[in-house]
C-alpha cells in the first residue's frame, strides 16, 4: 500500500507529538512493506510567522494532493489579539471546510490502566466507550452573518448558528453507519427547547432514523447530555450531535480515558480525509518533551483504518497503546493515581512503536497456528 501523507505538525506540542504518530507510522510501514510517504508543511502560528497567513496556498495544495492529513495542533497565545479570520485557528478552520470532511470522529473509551487517573470513579467509567461524531462545518463557526459592530454606542458582537436539513441529514447517515457497526445506539444531542436549528435537527435526525430500523435512537438536551457523559457514560454508544456542543462536550468526555491527551479524531466525508488529536497545542507544556502523544498516535491508527482500509494494521496501533499502559508507562498527564513509570513524549512514541511490532507478530503467529 502506498500511501502520500500531508503532515502539519502546527503549534505548541503539535511537532512533539505528531513526530511520534510518524515514528509508529514509520514502523508500521515497515513491518508490512508499505510505502508512506510524508510531506511536512506549517499551519496555524508557525505558518503565520514564517509566511504571514495561517494557511498558506502551499500547505492548502500539498493538502488537496494528499491521501490524508495528519495534523498536530493549532493555537499561540502570542496571536491571541488578532481578529479572528487572521488567528492560528482561522488556519484549521479554513483548512477543514476546504478539505471538505463534514463528520468529525472522536472516539472515547476508558482504559483499565489508567482508571485511576481519571478524576471519575472508576466504577462510573469501566468499560464507557463513546463515539462522539460531531458536525465540522456548520454551526457557529461558519455561520454568517458574523462580526463586530456597535449598536447604541455599545460594542456588539453576534454569531449565526445556522444548519440546512441537507446538513444535518449527511452527518446524520455518517453517525446511523457507525452505529450500525458498533451497539446500535444513537444519542441525538440539541437545543430543540430553545433553539430553531435544534428543533430541525432533531426532526431531520428522526427521519434519517426511518433507514436505520435496527438503531436505537433518542434525543437529548446538551445540558442534559453534559451531565449524563460523566454520571453514566456506559450508557452510551454513539453520540450524534453539532459543532459547538460537540467541541465541549468531547473535552469533556476526556476525562473518561483519564486525560485529553488521550484522544484521537478523524474528519471524513470531504475530499480528504483529516485526523488529529482532540488536545490543542498546550502552549504552557510546549518543547519540554512532556506532552502525551498517544491522541496523535490514535490518531494515525484512525487513518490507517479510515483512508487506507488498513484495520489490522489500526488495530496493532491501538492494542499498542492498550499495552504499553497496561505495562505502567505514563506521560505527566496520565500518571496521576496509577503508579506508573514516568516516560518522555519520544519515549512513549518509540514504546509505542515497539509494542505494535510485538503485537503484529503474535497476530501472525496466532494466524499461522
Ligand atoms: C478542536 C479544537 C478546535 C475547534 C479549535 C482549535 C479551533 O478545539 O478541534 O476541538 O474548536 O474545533
Ligand atoms: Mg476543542
Amino acid at each position: 500500500m502506498k500511501l502520500n501523507l500531508v503532515v502539519l505538525p502546527g503549534d505548541g506540542v503539535g511537532p512533539e507529538v505528531t513526530e511520534q504518530a510518524v515514528r509508529v507510522l514509520r514502523e508500521v510501514a515497515n513491518i508490512h512493506g508499505h510505502s508512506f510517504h510524508f510531506e511536512e508543511h506549517p499551519v496555524g502560528a508557525a505558518a503565520i510567522r514564517r509566511t504571514g497567513t495561517p494557511l498558506p496556498r502551499a500547505t492548502l495544495d500539498a493538502c488537496l494532493a494528499a491521501d490524508a492529513v495528519l495534523l498536530g495542533a493549532i493555537g499561540s497565545p502570542e496571536f491571541d489579539r488578532l481578529p479572528a479570520n487572521q488567528k492560528p485557528e482561522a488556519g484549521l478552520l479554513c483548512l477543514r471546510k476546504a478539505l471538505g470532511g463534514f463528520a468529525n470522529l472522536r472516539p472515547v473509551n476508558s482504559y483499565a490502566a489508567l482508571a485511576g487517573a481519571s478524576p471519575l470513579r472508576s466504577e462510573i467509567i469501566k468499560g464507557a466507550d463513546i463515539l462522539f461524531v460531531r458536525e465540522l462545518l456548520g454551526g457557529l463557526y461558519f455561520g454568517e452573518p458574523r462580526g463586530l459592530t456597535s449598536l447604541n454606542g455599545s460594542s456588539t458582537a453576534f454569531n449565526t448558528m445556522r444548519y440546512s436539513a441537507s446538513e444535518i441529514e449527511r452527518v446524520a447517515r455518517v453517525a446511523f453507519d457507525a452505529a450500525m457497526k458498533r451497539g446500535r445506539k444513537l444519542t441525538s444531542v440539541d437545543k430543540a427547547n430553545v433553539l430553531e436549528t435544534s428543533q430541525l435537527w432533531r426532526q431531520t435526525v428522526t427521519q434519517v432514523a426511518v433507514a436505520y430500523p435496527q438503531v436505537e435512537l433518542d434525543h437529548l438536551y446538551v445540558d442534559a447530555a453534559a451531565m449524563h457523559i460523566i454520571t453514566k457514560p456506559q450508557k452510551f454508544d454513539v453520540i450524534l450531535t453539532e459543532n459547538l456542543f460537540g467541541d465541549i462536550l468531547s473535552d469533556e468526555a476526556a476525562v473518561i480515558s483519564g486525560s485529553l491527551g488521550m484522544l484521537a479524531s478523524a474528519t471524513v466525508g470531504g475530499v480528504v480525509d483529516l485526523f488529529e488529536p482532540v488536545h490543542g497545542s498546550a502552549p504552557d507544556i510546549a518543547g519540554q518533551g512532556i506532552a502525551n502523544p498517544l491522541g496523535a498516535i490514535a490518531s494515525a491508527a484512525m487513518l490507517l483504518r479510515h483512508t487506507a482500509g488498513l484495520e489490522d494494521e489500526a488495530t496493532d496501533i491501538e492494542e499498542g497503546i492498550r499495552a504499553v499502559l497496561d505495562a505502567g508507562y505514563r506521560t505527566p498527564d496520565i500518571a496521576r493515581g496509577t503508579g506508573g513509570c514516568l516516560i518522555r513524549t519520544a519515549d512513549m512514541g518509540q514504546l509505542v512503536a515497539e509494542a505494535v511490532a510485538d503485537v503484529t507478530d503474535r497476530r501472525h503467529a496466532y494466524h499461522a497456528v
